[in-house]
């Protein structure tokens, strides 16, 4: 057996479930723009519209949130002669290569993502039996790149360890160095953005409060309203974040302000210590216009021009194939699946 060396490529994805918030920015999207100028490596990002029919979608609503997603991407500073941007049910290798995990994968695996007993609930029986194969499609999605380093959010980190279980029993069981063992490269705290009126919660475009959210469509008046409207406490900021302990909506918009201007949390309240949270609302809320309003806009142009993101999106897919499909041929043959 040849240890095989694998080139360094990042793979991640957003389901187009609808409605993006300044936390799939901060947490996810501004992240995957930071590899693809970092050029270490190569990247490919993905709008997983078959993970979001595990549960149901509307069939227009999902047309839209597809696109809409990629309008997001693109907005952000996604390039898609940079990255490869794709949608992926364009991709068919995906969901050749996840049917093949469903058969290395083992019942008892899925049964213990805690994500699958959460979205299942007490009705595990009335859930599609696409919701518990989830986790093997993510796998596919990672590995039909044979991809090394993948950004996700804390709550995905046990379904990159079933990924890694995953490639390790197909090596093992056929007796190959085929697939690499991925990397999860892990959020950190100061990029979780959590709801604008409970900072114990994460920012959820689920909220039934406008108030909890900032929208990635929301325009300049919108963002500064909420942010101005945000929950904090009386006290000024401190010197150091170890003033912020016990104070969950503080440190979020101290994070928020981080992220946004790319500064580490202690930077930020240094630089604004002794401040009252009103004044740092309303600097906060400038901030916050400055670099959110113009991505809405963009994307709000985007959305106008369907068949240009239609076609960005078929050019991805193109793109992406090139890479799959070998890697899905040498799959094949490992597996003794006869080709002609
Ligand atoms: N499960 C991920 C989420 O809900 C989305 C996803 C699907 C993904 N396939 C992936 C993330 C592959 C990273 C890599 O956030």
């Amino acid at each position: 057996m040849t240890e095989q060396t694998f080139t360094p490529r990042v793979f991640s994805g957003i389901q187009p479930s609808g409605g993006l918030t300044l936390g799939n920015y901060l947490g996810a999207i501004k992240r995957f723009v930071d590899m693809q100028e970092a050029g270490t490596h190569e990247t490919i990002y993905c709008m997983v519209d078959l993970h979001a029919i595990t549960v149901w979608q509307n069939p227009g609503d999902l047309m839209r949130n597809t696109r809409e997603l990629c309008a997001g991407f693109i907005a952000s500073g996604i390039d898609p002669e940079k990255s490869v941007l794709i949608n992926q049910s364009q991709v068919p290798e995906h969901a050749q290569l996840a049917w093949i995990f469903n058969c290395v994968a083992r019942m008892g695996w899925m049964g213990r993502m805690t994500q699958w007993k959460d979205k299942s609930g007490a009705n595990a029986e009335g859930s599609s039996l696409g919701l518990f194969a989830y986790p093997a499609l993510m796998a596919a999605d990672i590995l039909i790149y044979h991809a090394t380093h993948v950004p996700v959010g804390e709550d995905q980190k046990q379904h990159l360890e079933l990924t890694r279980d995953i490639a390790a029993k197909f090596n093992h069981d056929y007796g190959v160095d085929f697939f690499p063992i991925t990397e999860p490269v892990i959020e950190g705290a100061a990029t979780r953005v959590m709801n604008l009126q409970d900072g114990t919660k994460k920012m959820s475009k689920s909220d039934p409060s406008e108030k909890t959210r900032i929208n990635m469509t929301d325009d300049a008046d919108t963002i500064a309203k909420k942010i101005k409207k945000a929950k904090t406490d009386p006290d000024p900021l401190p010197d150091t974040i170890d003033g912020l302990d016990g104070r969950p909506e503080a440190r979020n918009l101290v994070n928020i302000w981080a992220g946004l201007t790319d500064e580490t949390p202690q930077a930020v309240v240094e630089a604004n210590a002794g401040k009252l949270f009103g004044y740092f609302k309303q600097d906060l809320a400038e901030i916050a216009v400055d670099k959110l309003a113009p991505i809405a806009g963009e994307m709000a142009r985007l959305m106008e021009d369907q068949t240009e993101i239609d076609r960005i999106l078929g050019r991805g897919a193109e793109r992406a194939r090139e890479i799959a499909a070998p890697i899905l041929a040498e799959t094949y043959k490992i597996v003794g699946l006869v080709k002609s």
